[in-house]
C-alpha cells in the first residue's frame, strides 16, 4: 500500500529524519561518532511504494555496553549508592518529575509509534497513556508498600523491621510490539525499587525512545538509567558475560532469554523477570454465543495484526458449529479495514518487519501442502508491506502453523469433538499464558475452568486474551514467563525482602528508638508517605 505524502495528515508527516547522535550513560548524554543504523518505516510516503526513511540510531558495541554497565554498577555501588539508599519519598519525587517531563513528549512518541511499528493511532495513544497510568499507579502502590513496611513485628522475642530492598543492576530489554509500554513496565518498577539499569530499546521502535533521554537524564541521579542503542547480540551479550547483572528483565522470545542467561557465569546470582512467547488458544463450545465469540476472536487474533504475545494464536471450534463459525468469521476478517495507522477506523496496518509477509506465506504454504485450505477470499493476498490474514482450516499438529508462534496475521482453526483434545494439546504445549473459553452452560464450564486454570495463568470467559488491566497479574507457565508482572507484582519481582532483626533487649530497643528519633537511617523508619 502506498500513499502520497499529501494524503498523510500534516501533523503525522516526517519532515526531517531524526539522526540520534547521543546516548545516556552515567548521567551524561554522550556524543556518538561511531557507525549508525538507518531506520526505515515499512509505510510508504510516496505513490509508488517505497519504505520511508525515518532517520538513524547509534549502532553500538561492547565498549559502550561495558561503559553503561560500569555506570549502573557505580550508581548502585554495592548497595551504598545514593539511589539504593535514598528515602522512598525522594525516589518517588524523581519518578514524579520524570512522568511530568515524559507527558510533554506524547505527540512525538505517538507519531513515531505509528511510523516505526505501524500501530494504529488510537492504540498508539493508548500505549502512551497506559504507560503514564502505569507509572502513576506504580508510585501509589509503592507508597502503600512503604506504609505497610513502616512498622516493627515481634515474634519469639525478636523484633523485625522488614522492607523490600533492591536487587542490584538490571538489564532491561523490551519487545517491538509494545516498545514503550512493556519496556517501561519493566524499567519503571525496577528503578523505583532502588535498582539501577541498563536499557536498550527493541530492534524496531527505537527512535520513539529518543525524545525521553533528556527526561531520564534530568530526573534521576547519574547512572541510575543508562540507555544504549544497537543490536542485542552486540550489547546485551557482552554485558551478561561479565556476570555483573543481577536481574535480566526481558519481554521477548525465549530463545533470546535463554541465550542471554547462558552467557551469565553465575546463574544463581541472576534473577529473571521474563515475559515470553505464547500460543493462546480460543476454545469455542457448541453453545457459545456466536456473535460475541466472532467479535472477540476477531479482536483476539487480529488486534495489531496478531503481533501481541496475548493474541489468540490457535482457535479450537466444536465440530457442531465449526462450519457456521468458519463462514462468519472468514467474512468478518475480510471486512476489516486496512490502511495506514492514522486512517480513521483502520484495524489492519502495515507490518513493521519487512520479512514478515514472507514468513507468514511460508506458514501458509506449509499448511496448504499438508491439507489445509484458506477459507477467506482475501486470505494470503500480498500488499507491499502486508499479507492479508488467512483463515486456515483444518489445521493439524504436523503443520508449522500449529507449532510456531506466528506473531502476525494468520489464523489456524482446528475442529474438536472431544474437549480432551484441546486440553491435551495445551498440556503438551511449551506455552501456558492464557486461554479464551466461549460457552454458556455452567455444568460444562465449571470443570473446564478448574482444569484450564492449572494449564495457563488466566482463563478469559467469553472474551479475548489480554494483559490488562495492569493491576491484574500478567504471567505464564512453562516457556511463557518467569516471574509475575502487574502494578503490584512488578515492585515485588524487582526487589527482595530484607530486614533488621534485634533481640528484645534494653540496649537494642534504646538503639531502635534513637534510630527512629534521629531519622538517621532511611531503612529503619516508621515515617508514612501519604
Ligand atoms: O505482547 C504482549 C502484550 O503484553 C499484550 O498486551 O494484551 O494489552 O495487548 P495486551
Amino acid at each position: 500500500m502506498s500513499k502520497a505524502k499529501n494524503a498523510i495528515p500534516i501533523e503525522f508527516q516526517i519532515d526531517s529524519p531524526i539522526h540520534q547522535k547521543t546516548y545516556l550513560v552515567g548521567g551524561v548524554l554522550k556524543e556518538w561518532n561511531g557507525k549508525s543504523a538507518d531506520v526505515y518505516s515499512t509505510i510508504s510516503s510516496t505513490d509508488a511504494y517505497a519504505p520511508t526513511f525515518l532517520g538513524s540510531a547509534p549502532d553500538m558495541g561492547e565498549p559502550e555496553a561495558l561503559d553503561a554497565l560500569n555506570a549502573a554498577e557505580k550508581a548502585f555501588a554495592k548497595g551504598q549508592g545514593a539511589w539504593p539508599t535514598m528515602r522512598v519519598r525522594d525516589r518517588i519525587e524523581c519518578m514524579e518529575l520524570f512522568v511530568e517531563k515524559m507527558k510533554t513528549k506524547r505527540d512525538l512518541v505517538v507519531k513515531l509509534l505509528m511510523w516505526e511499528i505501524g500501530k494504529p493511532l488510537p492504540d498508539s495513544e493508548k500505549e502512551f497513556d497506559r504507560t503514564i497510568d502505569y507509572i502513576n499507579d506504580t508510585i501509589e502502590n509503592y507508597k502503600e508498600l512503604d506504609r505497610d513496611s513502616a512498622k516493627f513485628e515481634k515474634h519469639s522475642d525478636v523484633l523485625a523491621h522488614i522492607r523490600r530492598g533492591p536487587l542490584g543492576v538490571v538489564l532491561c530489554l523490551g519487545p517491538y510490539n509494545y516498545p514503550l509500554n512493556e519496556t517501561f513496565c519493566l524499567l519503571i518498577p525496577a528503578i523505583l525499587m532502588g535498582n539501577t539499569a541498563v536499557f536498550k530499546p527493541a530492534k524496531i521502535g527505537v527512535l520513539l525512545i529518543t525524545p525521553l533521554l533528556e527526561a531520564f537524564q534530568e530526573s534521576f541521579p547519574k547512572g541510575v538509567v543508562n540507555v544504549l542503542f544497537g543490536r542485542g547480540r552486540a550489547i546485551a551479550g557482552p554485558i551478561m558475560k561479565t556476570g555483573k547483572i543481577d536481574v535480566l528483565a526481558l519481554i521477548g522470545h525465549s530463545s533470546s532469554a535463554n541465550a542471554l542467561q547462558d552467557q551469565h557465569p553465575k546463574s544463581n546470582r541472576l534473577r529473571l523477570v521474563l515475559g515470553l512467547e505464547a500460543k493462546n488458544p480460543a476454545i469455542v463450545l457448541p453453545d457459545a454465543d456466536l456473535d460475541l465469540t466472532i467479535s472477540e476472536c476477531l479482536a483476539g487474533t487480529l488486534s495489531f495484526n496478531g503481533q501481541r504475545c496475548t493474541a489468540l494464536k490457535v482457535v479450537y471450534v466444536h465440530d457442531g458449529i465449526v462450519a457456521e463459525f468458519n463462514k462468519r468469521f472468514s467474512a468478518a476478517v475480510d471486512k476489516l479495514p486496512f490502511g495506514n495507522p492514522w486512517e480513521e477506523g483502520v484495524k489492519l496496518t502495515p507490518l513493521p518487519e519487512a520479512g514478515k509477509p514472507a514468513y507468514i506465506q511460508e506458514l501458509l504454504d506449509d499448511a496448504i501442502a499438508k491439507g489445509a485450505k484458506v477459507l477467506n477470499e482475501k486470505g494470503g493476498q500480498h500488499f507491499d508491506n502486508y499479507i492479508w490474514p488467512a483463515v486456515v482450516y483444518p489445521v493439524t499438529k504436523d503443520m508449522r502453523l500449529y507449532e510456531e508462534e506466528q506473531f502476525g496475521p494468520i489464523i489456524p482453526i482446528l475442529a474438536f469433538n472431544d474437549i480432551e483434545q484441546p486440553l491435551d494439546d495445551m498440556a503438551e504445549s511449551n506455552y501456558g499464558q492464557q486461554v479464551s473459553l466461549f460457552g454458556k452452560d455452567v455444568y460444562t464450564l465449571a470443570p473446564l475452568i478448574d482444569t484450564l486454570a492449572n494449564l495457563v495463568c488466566r482463563v478469559n470467559l467469553n472474551s479475548s486474551c489480554q494483559r490488562g488491566p495492569d493491576v491484574y497479574p500478567f504471567t505464564g507457565r512453562k516457556d511463557s514467563a518467569v516471574a509475575t508482572l502487574s502494578v503490584h507484582d512488578a515492585l515485588r519481582s524487582f526487589s527482595i525482602r530484607t530486614f533488621v532483626a534485634s533481640k528484645d533487649t534494653e540496649l537494642n530497643n534504646e538503639i531502635l528508638e534513637k534510630l527512629l528519633e534521629t531519622r538517621l537511617s532511611n531503612f529503619v523508619s516508621t515515617d508514612y508517605i501519604l
